[in-house]
């Protein structure tokens, strides 16, 4: 399976939303990727549910909705996750994260867990059975335009072996820092869904359509 596309929509221009949208449909991107914070969990706010309720209205690419938020359990509802998207809690937001992983598969989403640069892999280890993705954060979260944490490189192998060995199929997605280069290693280390923001989609050098089309490639 070729590796598959996440534009991170804190990245756009919001003053021309809707040509960003249609630009991002015809470069056929699978997912659109939104940072919902709360200001505590992580020091910066950014979009929210009725972002994502007009976002629906303007096109049917599955929603990728990455919670940064405290307590994420008491959210969840409020996003109105569909089937074919997916919607990621941080393993280090909530005590109870059987129940809120199991609580996102129950409204047809699929589940995934964030795990932040320092967050070790058995944080997965009574969990691994409710996951559909593990997003392993190659920044820390909060802000884009920031510089990949080297050893996040080397997590993202370690995730592959972790899943593999624990007989799970869950795709790995990648979050923070998606460059041509880095995405060419991360898909190498076995990355499969890769959010893009502005060190690849969005640099203003060139077009969406081009800048695209060149991740494509880094990620086949
Ligand atoms: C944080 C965000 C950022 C950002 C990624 O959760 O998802 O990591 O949009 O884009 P870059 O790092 O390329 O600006
Ligand atoms: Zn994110």
């Amino acid at each position: 399976m070729s590796g598959k596309i996440s534009a991170s929509l804190m990245c756009v221009d919001f003053a021309s939303i809707r040509d960003s949208i249609r630009a991002l449909e015809a470069a056929r991107v699978e997912y659109l990727h939104i940072d919902i914070m709360d200001g505590s969990f992580v020091p910066n706010f950014t979009l929210g549910p009725d972002f994502v309720r007009s976002l629906r209205s303007m096109t049917d690419i599955p929603c990728d909705i990455h919670l940064m938020v405290w307590e994420p359990e008491r959210h969840i509802a409020s996003f109105s996750p569909k089937e074919g998207d997916i919607v990621s809690v941080h393993a280090e937001s909530t005590v109870h994260l059987q129940r809120t992983l199991q609580m996102i598969r129950d409204t047809g989403a699929h589940a995934a867990i964030a795990l932040n640069p320092a967050t070790p892999l058995y944080s997965m280890d009574y969990v691994v059975d409710d996951l559909d993705a593990v997003l392993v954060m190659t920044v820390n979260p909060g802000y884009a335009g920031q510089k990949l944490v080297p050893a996040a490189l080397q997590k993202i192998g370690e995730t592959r072996k972790y899943l593999m060995e624990h007989g799970s199929n869950a795709l790995i997605e990648v979050d923070g820092n998606v460059s041509l280069e880095n995405a060419v290693k991360m898909r190498e280390l076995g990355a499969d869904i890769f959010v893009a923001g502005t060190s690849s989609l969005f640099m203003k050098e060139r077009s969406l359509l081009d800048n695209a089309q060149a991740l494509r490639i880094a990620i086949t």
